[in-house]
């Protein structure tokens, strides 16, 4: 049966070839202007004149000579890693590998925890999909690492003034909040760091934009806390300056303020109006108690500091290349935690989308089942208690070498670093003679010290301090 034309069809037909006309002109355009980009880039570059003077030795070597890259210059070698790989070409069955901050048992081997190969059993069994986490990563990882961090009758976390979003390790956390800052903390772009610091610190503020500075911390002198000068020096920091404090553990030194000092430290630092970043790579590490080294980041919470707390499960749930840690900023109330928390994921999106979810599985698995809770902590506690026990024999067995210096800052350090006071030409005696590999600062992981090559050590240490 004719029908008229359907007025809506005939719309509907006219739209399309109208648009049909419009892509058709969109890509004669665009042809058009690659082609004059194409010729513009001939004509600039080498390409036409060595078309124009064609010998096939010539040409090899003028697309050479045009490399992208040919200005790089070679950056140094990492000084760690570094250490690592000279440690690799080292063929002395004496060798020791005091250079890696990662945790190893007593026989010298890498240490997967019990609780977190129970935990990968569990999720296993589950049969979980691998849908993308949320920008902010996985709820349940997120909530307990707060709360880990903050302790469960937490003032925040009751109002809901936090904000935790998941992140690449504690290096991801350390990234995440120094462009948040960068972003955000726009009172002031200095960001004072204890002298010395985790060698990362610099490089990560740096690259965010903040101007980097310095606090005086750790005292040659005492191998300790140089209280004095830490206060003198906090004591003129331009007000709404960035602060950043390690949380416990300090690396490289293994020297942390007492609580007493932290009080003080706290009451200062709000006295001068700063912003606290703390570093918090090593909860549980530093002493065994979970608590107890979380104690001088509540402590500043509870005095009214809104800090914001970089967090890592790679020392103390040995999740190391699973890369788990998380960033928490601590809000005036529950309104300004969401604007913060909108943000963080603005900032998020565009580096990696979201983050990855095995090792926060992992962890939330750990932290949220009763049963593999307190095997963390045992084994937390056992991890803490070696290193603990090997500085004490360390120290015993310089003695018994016949070192007449004092040894105390060894015991007296606490978590994964040891900062011997070795001078540089003793820390490459040492290495050369005796193949122990450590950083030039004169700093040791405990955590590659076993009972079967402390006396080693401690000989090669003696040799060179006589
Ligand atoms: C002080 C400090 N902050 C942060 C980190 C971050 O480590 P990761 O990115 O492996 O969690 C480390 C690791 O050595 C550290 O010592
Ligand atoms: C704040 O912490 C609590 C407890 O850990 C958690 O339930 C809540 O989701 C957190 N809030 C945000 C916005 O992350």
């Amino acid at each position: 049966m004719p029908t008229a034309v359907d007025p809506h069809r005939r719309r509907k037909k006219r739209a399309c070839v109208l648009s049909l006309r419009f892509i058709c002109s969109l890509f004669a355009f665009s042809v058009i202007l690659r082609l004059d980009s194409t010729m513009s880039l001939l004509k600039s570059s080498k390409v036409i004149s060595s078309i124009g003077t064609f010998s096939p030795s010539l040409g090899v070597l003028s697309t050479r000579n045009s490399s992208w890259w040919g200005g790089v210059q070679m950056g140094p070698p990492d000084p760690i890693l570094g250490v690592s790989e000279a440690f690799k070409r080292d063929t002395s069955p004496k060798k020791m590998n005091l250079g890696v901050g990662a945790y190893r048992d007593d026989h010298g081997k890498p240490f997967v925890l019990d609780c977190v190969r129970k935990a990968e059993a569990l999720i296993s069994s589950k049969q979980l999909d691998k849908e993308y986490l949320a920008i902010g990563g996985l709820g349940d990882f997120t909530k307990s690492c707060a709360l880990l961090a903050l302790g469960a009758d937490s003032e925040v976390l009751k109002s809901g003034r936090n904000i935790t979003v998941q992140t690449i390790s504690g290096t991801g956390s350390l990234c995440i909040g120094a462009n948040f800052l960068s972003r955000f903390h726009s009172a002031s772009r200095d960001v004072y760091l204890p002298k010395p610091s985790w060698g990362n610190h610099t490089p990560i503020f740096r690259g965010a934009g903040m101007q980097l500075k310095a606090y005086r911390y750790y005292d040659p002198s005492t191998c300790g806390f140089d209280f004095n000068g830490a206060l003198d020096d906090i004591s003129k920091m331009p007000e709404k300056s960035v602060i950043m404090l390690h949380a416990c553990a300090h690396n490289p030194t293994g020297v942390d303020p007492k609580p007493e000092q932290w009080k003080e430290i706290a009451d200062l630092v709000k006295k001068r109006d700063l912003l606290v970043f703390f570093d918090m790579a090593y909860q549980g590490f530093a002493s065994g108690d979970i608590d107890r080294d979380a104690w001088a980041v509540r402590h500043f919470i509870e005095q009214g500091h809104n800090i914001v707390l970089s967090q890592s499960f790679a020392k103390n749930m040995g999740l190391y290349g699973e890369r788990v840690g998380g960033f928490t900023v601590v809000c005036n109330d529950a309104e300004e935690a969401k604007r913060v928390e909108s943000q963080l994921k603005i900032l998020i999106r565009p580096m990696y989308s979201n983050p990855p979810m095995n090792g926060a599985r992992i962890a939330a698995t750990i932290l949220n089942t009763p049963d593999l809770y307190k095997i963390w902590l045992e084994e937390v506690h056992g991890m803490a208690n070696r290193i603990i026990k090997m500085r004490e024999q360390l120290a015993a067995n310089l003695k018994s070498e016949g070192s007449t210096h004092n040894w105390q800052h060894v015991i007296d350090q606490i978590g994964m670093f040891c900062f011997t006071g070795l001078k540089p030409e003793q820390v490459e005696r040492l290495t050369k003679e005796f193949s122990v590999y450590m950083t030039k600062d004169g700093r040791i992981s405990m955590a590659g010290v076993t009972s079967g090559n402390v006396g080693y050590l401690a000989h090669g240490i003696h040799a060179v301090t006589k």
